[in-house]
């Protein structure tokens, strides 16, 4: 009986290291960004091509050098050296960046407000 919780107990204390092993960073919304997707985020990042022009952290084939890197995006001060980084300006700046600063060199996407707050969700969520 004694051999037996144990050995439960050792079955639960794999399975909770293996969930905190496989739990990615910004599967969860950041704060920031109450409503927005991670996850189909990260896909829109990919679909997009933003990669071609920047540096995103965990999206696969995203290391164009054109615009600047978006690393450490939650502790960023500002958008463009313009707006002050929170989850409306940048769903604001990602759906039509001319009307934040019109000679700006980043195109418009013409993304969605839906998918530009599953952007911003993943953006925020890099530490
Ligand atoms: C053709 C190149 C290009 C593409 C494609 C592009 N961007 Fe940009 N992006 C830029 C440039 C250049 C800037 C710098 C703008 C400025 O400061 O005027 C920029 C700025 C930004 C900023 C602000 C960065 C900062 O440090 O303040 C964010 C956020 C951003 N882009 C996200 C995206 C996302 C998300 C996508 C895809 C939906 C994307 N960009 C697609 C060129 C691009």
């Amino acid at each position: 009986m004694v051999r037996g919780r144990a050995l439960l107990a050792a079955v639960v204390v794999g399975i909770l290291v293996l969930a905190a092993c496989t739990s990615t960073p910004g599967r969860e919304p950041p704060p920031q960004v109450p409503g927005g997707d991670p996850q189909r985020g990260a896909q829109l990042i990919e679909q997009l091509g933003c990669g071609s022009c920047h540096v995103v952290p965990g999206v696969r084939g995203a290391d164009g050098l054109v615009g600047p890197p978006l690393i450490h995006w939650s502790r960023r001060g500002f958008i463009a050296g313009e707006l002050p980084n929170n989850a409306t300006n940048l769903i604001r700046w990602l759906m039509d960046p001319q009307s934040v600063e019109p000679s700006t060199d980043m195109p418009n996407l013409h993304v969605s407000q839906g998918q530009a707050r599953d952007i911003a969700a993943y953006l925020f969520g890099i530490q």
